[in-house]
């Protein structure tokens, strides 16, 4: 969506307060021996204090309340009851929701009790890659700045981007155009406007630059099993740069 007024950016800001809160609170209960079902209750019980409804639920029937994917899975995983924390896993909690109309989607990569110093770099870098990247927004910016971005951080610390997962545009519903890729396309001549909504989430891994789905229907994988991370905000394009409401 592109905002109009000041109700818009309220409305927004309601609804990502929900999903960053509930991101953050998952995030600080992911333990050893946690399973992701009970991570996704926790957010659920975050998201209804709020009034918020699930997005992935209302817009596409997902069997969960959020996404939660560990270490290799990257994206769009259900929570389970079977899947249980261990310590040296990364478990990546994506929550998108909708709120009086509007819709907000964030996500993020977490350290379950001690890992790798190269899963530690790998969270270290993608976070740094999401923040390199909202530096490049403005009003009257290329899009594909946001990409080059992302790429340029990937490569510097060693990791790979998967080229088949981009961020989007967001707020009325939780998948609008245009899509923003985590790699730079000289092709595409798309110019961020000022009260433009999107999404922008570079999903980073050791080796793998796509994913393929797992027999599930949902689970989003890395296609050689490497291990990812996503970070995820909302934010309204303004000609001061971005404000971020997740
Ligand atoms: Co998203
Ligand atoms: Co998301």
């Amino acid at each position: 969506m592109s905002i109009t007024d000041e109700q818009d950016i309220e409305g927004l800001k309601r609804a990502g307060a929900a999903v960053a809160e509930a991101r953050d609170v998952m995030g600080a209960h992911a333990a050893p021996g946690v399973t992701t079902a009970e991570l996704d209750a926790i957010g659920k019980e975050v998201l209804d204090r709020h009034g918020a409804r699930s997005a992935p639920q209302l817009a596409y029937d997902f069997p969960g309340v959020t996404c939660i994917s560990v270490n290799e899975r990257i994206a769009h995983g259900i929570p389970s009851r079977d899947c249980v924390l261990r310590a040296g896993d990364l478990v990546n909690i994506d929550v998108s929701a909708e709120l009086d109309g509007y819709w907000a989607d964030t996500g993020a990569s977490f350290a379950v009790g001690a890992v790798s110093p190269q899963a530690q770099k790998l969270l270290r870098t993608t976070r740094l890659a999401l923040e390199d990247a909202l530096a490049q927004v403005r009003a009257g910016a290329p899009l594909n700045g946001i990409g080059r971005a992302v790429e340029r951080r990937a490569k510097q610390g060693g990791f790979k981007v998967i080229r088949n997962l981009c961020g989007h545009g967001v707020g009325r519903h939780i998948h609008e155009k245009p899509d923003v890729p985590n790699v730079f396309d000289a092709r595409n001549r798309t110019v961020l406007h000022d009260g433009l909504v999107i999404t922008i989430e570079p999903f980073l891994t050791l080796g793998a630059t796509t994913v393929v789905e797992e027999d599930d229907g949902w689970t989003l994988r890395s296609s050689d099993g490497s291990l990812g991370a996503q970070f995820e905000h909302t934010l309204i394009v303004t000609a001061n740069g971005p404000i971020v409401v997740t």
